[in-house]
């Protein structure tokens, strides 16, 4: 059977990440995340004491520590700069900053570059902000998820529950207003559905109807 690739796109915490694991793992298909990239490059610039408007600085960061993934049963582990920063990308001053380095353009040409690549030879989930309209426009299968602020953030704020982080809920609902706003208003690439991309609206629905309504489209196409 075709290799396709499928873009997978949406705010943050709208449920991206999980559904794009699980279908990568049905179908047999590499998974990533571009998130984690932007991450890592915010993880770094903290790391070695970089300012996040310094452009040439995080270019230079790109440069030097390649970001490398592997897969897990899980998901994806990923490394830079000697360490695993699986967990360390996902810190509160990491997502606090991300927003800001990843509205760089230099930034993003890079990391682009690094995603086309990823999925020259097909058969690649990859989810993030912009997969659909700049980095995989041919993608055969694109989806934009969407769902209600109070919903993502409850689901994030049970995802810290139980990973035994300290979370108030309010302040969560008021840092995914503000992601969500910067992402969609920055000059280069800004968070937007494409126009061939099919919009799922998950709120109420569960992982495993939004993972069933994604692979009835994908089955559809290959
Ligand atoms: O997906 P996640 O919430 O981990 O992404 C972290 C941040 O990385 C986003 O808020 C956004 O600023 C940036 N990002 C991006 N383009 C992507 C993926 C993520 O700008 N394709």
């Amino acid at each position: 059977m075709r290799k396709i690739n499928i873009a997978i796109d949406g705010p943050a915490s709208s449920g991206k990440s999980t559904v794009a694991k699980i279908i990568a793992k049905d179908l047999g298909y590499i998974y990533t995340d571009t998130g984690a990239m932007y991450r890592s490059i915010t993880y770094l610039a903290v790391k070695h004491q970089v300012a996040f408007d310094d452009e040439a600085g995080l270019v230079a960061l790109i440069e030097k520590y390649p970001i490398t993934f592997s897969q897990t049963t899980g998901g994806q582990a990923v490394f830079c700069d000697g360490e695993e920063v699986t967990q360390a990308i996902r810190n509160n001053e990491v997502t606090h900053n991300v927003s800001e380095v990843s509205a760089h353009e230099e930034v993003r040409k890079r990391l682009v570059a690094q995603q086309q690549k990823i999925a020259e030879a097909g058969g690649v989930v990859m989810d993030g902000r912009d997969i659909g309209t700049q980095v995989l426009p041919n993608a055969e299968v694109k989806i934009f998820l969407v769902a209600s602020v109070d919903e993502r953030a409850e689901r994030r704020y049970k995802e810290n529950i139980a990973k035994g982080i300290a979370t108030d809920l309010a302040t969560l609902k008021e840092e995914i207003k503000q992601r969500d706003y910067l992402d969609s208003h920055r000059e280069v690439s800004p968070l937007k559905q494409a126009a061939d991309a099919t919009l799922i609206d998950t709120t109420g629905m569960s992982i495993q109807d939004v993972v069933a309504a994604i692979e009835t489209i994908v089955a559809a196409t290959l």
